[in-house]
């Protein structure tokens, strides 16, 4: 049997280079030798968006085109919407009886993140969004977990709470692991790539975008006339370079550093790059754009496929805890 993967994204809008580096690409690298879930975590979203929950009908629908553009293949993949799989929000209750207030409240990525949001309260919701994440990865006691850094907090707890419920109730849950995959800077240079942050270049960008975006990327200030030496280390663009454009990026860090290529030739090789990359994806998103119908039924069959992978899950789970009262059904 194949191992399981699970990650996913909440569905905020279309996904940008950010995802793609931090998780899209090994998604797709991993499909074949891995049993592939990827959850599009609406409830999650609602943690932040409660106020907004129109805009999850066509999020939804814009982030899976933007999975199947970059060749996540849903023949072999398992896409579904988290708020579909009922057995997710049991699970998160049944873990919230054992997890510590205290232990969310010191999450370092749900501390960055309230302070960016400018939360002065923490809601119930948000606070416990990582239990509920716990209940995504082990509904299908998946083994591997490819997210990006900021996410490690939560694989923690994730292995924390699958471990402590095998203590107390007995041996149902999988301890996953996480495979940390790189963040990708901003274009204004900060740590990470992101939506709220304004600082992304999307998949779906047209390829003048990409450009304009590029040019717009900070780079090393110290660089004024075309001749100053360059400190590739510190520049957004030089990192974006190593991880889009690998085969020069030893060549230009040389002559970066003598002043030997200005940062306008740079851009204008790394945009080319990128939409040489970003071509493909975007002609197959604009066929999915057109065959939305399509998009729809690859979500309808993988949400069905996750739900009986839930069901069994729940079995386990209620059997262990001793609440399966009258026997579990159909067994
Ligand atoms: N928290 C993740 C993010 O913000 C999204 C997510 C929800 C996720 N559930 C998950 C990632 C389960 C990996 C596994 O990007």
């Amino acid at each position: 049997m194949k191992k399981r993967i699970l990650t996913g994204d909440r569905p905020t809008g279309k996904l940008h280079l950010g995802h793609y580096v931090g998780s899209l690409r090994s998604r797709v690298e991993l499909q074949h030798e891995y049993d592939l879930f990827v959850i599009i975590a609406d409830v999650q979203a609602l943690t932040t968006n409660w106020d907004r929950p129109e805009q999850l009908a066509s999020d939804v629908r814009e982030v899976t085109k933007d999975y199947l553009a970059v060749g996540i293949d849903p023949g072999v993949a398992t896409i579904f919407i988290q708020s579909m799989v009922p057995q997710i929000a049991e699970l998160t209750i049944f873990y919230s009886m054992f997890v510590p207030v205290n232990v969310l409240r010191h999450n370092p990525t749900i501390k960055t993140e309230a302070a960016q949001k400018g939360y002065k309260e923490l809601n119930y919701g948000f606070l416990g969004y990582p239990v509920s994440q716990a209940a995504d990865i082990t509904f299908c006691k998946a083994h591997l977990v490819p997210v990006g850094k900021d996410q490690k907090p939560h694989l923690e707890l994730t292995r924390k709470i699958a471990r402590r419920f095998n203590e107390l109730y007995g041996e149902v849950l999988v301890e996953p692991e996480a495979m940390i995959q790189p963040l990708l800077k901003g274009l204004d240079g900060s740590t990470k790539m992101s939506k709220s942050l304004d600082n992304a270049i999307y998949l779906s960008d047209p390829a003048e975008e990409v450009l304009r975006k590029v040019k717009s990327a900070v780079t090393d200030p110290a660089r004024i006339r075309i001749d100053d030496l360059g400190h590739p280390r510190i520049c957004t663009v030089f990192a974006y370079q190593k991880e889009f454009n690998a085969g020069f990026a030893p060549e230009l860090e040389k002559i970066c550093k003598k002043g030997q290529i200005g940062c306008v030739d740079c851009k204008h090789r790394l945009a080319a790059v990128l939409n040489e990359m970003l071509e493909p994806i975007r002609q197959k998103r604009a066929y999915y754009e057109a065959h939305i119908d399509e998009v729809d039924d690859i979500l309808r069959a993988g949400t069905k496929r996750a739900v009986e992978e839930g069901a069994r899950t729940l079995a386990d789970v209620k059997h262990a805890m001793q609440i399966d009262y009258f026997g579990t059904p159909g067994a």
